[in-house]
């Protein structure tokens, strides 16, 4: 397996606090933080297309309407994705393929986590996975790909076994770890509001990295970093890293 190296911030959706999430511009404000991997959310346009995208629908973050699941490629070009930070200007939701040569151009790393529209859950993962064979150089660290869907990671096992998968849970469910050992998961993912000291205990015991999200007070990033946590993922790397 791939050792991850990981560093202890990681950026939530570029910097989600700080700029248009998931997209380009809110990567780069992210680094100017000192941020060097980053998580984002990745789905498919009607047509096929990898998007970053965290949302099934348009409105929240985005100047358009509907469901990502209906709209095109070319539809989703047309709205702006700098809806909640409008001082910064208009932004274009970014494909996979964008993100990518951004991050291997500046040699930053990725966790993409394969967020599905309901029903396309293999299909996103293969798709994912496609592009990341063909555009990520072999010599460096792979993506880290993590998902909420057991599907998801299944169908990323099957096609590209050899790409490291995060098994992202809400909080632990019976026979957790059975389904860690199955899926061959390479770290946890967890969240920060479920996570209680045993169950830290728990998942320091796999003996795999784990991510904890989303970290946005200082205090809690310390608490766990000194608790053996690999990383906190946030949306405001500018105060939690000081
Ligand atoms: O991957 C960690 C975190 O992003 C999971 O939740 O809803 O922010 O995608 P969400
Ligand atoms: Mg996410």
């Amino acid at each position: 397996m791939t050792q991850l190296t990981i560093p202890k911030i990681v950026g939530h959706r570029g910097a989600r606090g700080l700029a248009p999430e998931n997209t380009l511009p809110g990567i780069l404000a992210a680094a100017t933080h000192g941020v060097t991997y980053f998580e984002v959310d990745a789905k498919l346009t009607s047509d096929g297309e990898v998007i970053i995208m965290h949302d099934a629908t348009l409105e929240r973050t985005t100047t358009g309407t509907g469901e990502v699941a209906k709209t095109s490629f070319a539809d989703i070009r047309k709205v702006d994705a700098g809806k909640p930070f409008p001082e910064q200007g208009v932004v274009q939701i970014p494909t996979l393929v964008e993100l990518l040569d951004l991050l291997i151009e500046k040699n930053w790393g990725i966790n993409i986590e394969i967020k599905p529209c309901k029903g396309r859950e293999r299909e996103t993962a293969a798709a994912v996975c496609a592009i990341v064979e063909k555009h990520w150089p072999k010599d460096r660290e792979p993506p880290l790909l993590s998902s909420f869907s057991m599907e998801s990671l299944d169908e990323a096992k099957k096609v590209a076994p050899h790409l490291p998968r995060g098994y992202l849970c809400e909080e632990f469910t019976p026979g957790w770890q059975q389904v860690v050992a199955g899926l061959e998961c390479a770290t946890l993912n967890l969240n920060t509001n479920k996570l209680g000291p045993a169950d830290l205990e728990a998942a320091k015991a796999t003996g795999l990295p784990i991510l904890v999200w989303t970290v946005n007070d200082p205090a809690r990033a310390s608490e766990l970093l000194a608790a053996g946590v690999t990383a906190v993922i946030t949306d405001r790397p500018d105060i939690v890293r000081a």
